[in-house]
């Protein structure tokens, strides 16, 4: 059994189908990559496996449970299994980073505080940003506040983490840095990442698996090395028109010095 297995999912916005009938297994520890169009439904699809949105049918299950018809008060303890990077970065502008790295152990209400401003530190080291706890995302760059957001979102070392562009707006070393990152935490603690990005270099060198999204479906899926030997026009037209070339070495060179 899949870790999560999304069945038939559709979803329509004034009577336009942007999911129509996504169907997609993620396995427990593994790295898989949405790809495709901007406004082809990756953030819906991120959306609604963690509940923030209802589809308007078809069945998503988390671990064997089906979670397209939980109440908000039973999907608190499924949710506390996933972390979620969003797009928009969402800091608390009016919390320090610390305190917004923070939140979600806080409010689990397990973790005591010591052991809490340790996780912050060893989270902010992770994404290269030790000792800024004090600061205020105004005073940091947008690179930097998306690595804070990043860095919150793994904090709680949860199951699964949902990335939506996670390397949007960094610099090539930053890049590097997140794409260490999210498979360090796949070696060292078999967690499962969900990713949507543009970014195809990443995408083909630290996905398990990629699946293409496209006119409401997942048309491809499959590892890296599949995914560039399939020759679908559909795909080899997204690349091309997004100028992107798929990189053929398929490592993660070593960090920067
Ligand atoms: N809350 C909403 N209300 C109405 N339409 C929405 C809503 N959320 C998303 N959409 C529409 O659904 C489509 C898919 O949006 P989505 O944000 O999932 O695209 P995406 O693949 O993540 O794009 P990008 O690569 O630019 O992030 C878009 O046409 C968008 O306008
Ligand atoms: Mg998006």
């Amino acid at each position: 059994m899949a870790l999560i297995e999304i069945r038939d999912l559709k979803k329509s916005f004034d009577g336009d189908f942007v999911l129509n009938g996504v169907n997609l297994d993620i396995e427990a520890g593994e790295v898989i990559t949405l790809i495709g169009e901007s406004g082809s439904g990756k953030s819906v699809l991120l959306k609604m496996i963690i509940g923030l949105m209802p589809p308007d049918s078809g069945s998503i299950k988390f671990d064997g449970q089906e979670v397209t018809d939980l109440s908000e008060a039973d999907w608190v303890p499924v949710r506390r299994r996933i972390g979620m990077l969003f797009q928009e970065g969402a800091l608390f502008d009016s919390m320090t980073v610390a305190d917004n790295v923070a939140y979600g152990l806080r409010e689990q209400r397990k973790v005591p505080e010591p052991e809490i401003r340790q996780r912050v530190s060893r989270a902010l080291e992770a994404v290269s940003l030790p000792g800024i706890e004090q600061r205020h995302p105004k005073e940091l760059s947008g690179g930097m506040q998306k690595r804070v957001a990043l860095a919150r979102a793994v904090a709680m070392e949860p199951e699964v983490v949902i990335y939506d562009e996670p390397t949007e707006g960094l610099d090539p070393i930053n890049v590097t840095r997140v794409d260490r990152l999210i498979l360090g935490l796949r070696d060292r603690l078999g967690i499962t990442s969900i990713i949507a990005t543009h970014n195809m270099r990443s995408t083909f060198r630290i996905s398990d698996r990629i699946a293409f999204l496209h006119e409401g479906r997942v048309a491809i899926c499959g590892t890296p090395q599949e995914v560039e030997a399939w020759g679908d026009p559909s795909i080899a037209n997204f690349v091309e028109r997004a100028h992107m070339r798929l990189p053929s070495e398929n490592s993660v060179p070593p960090p920067p010095a």
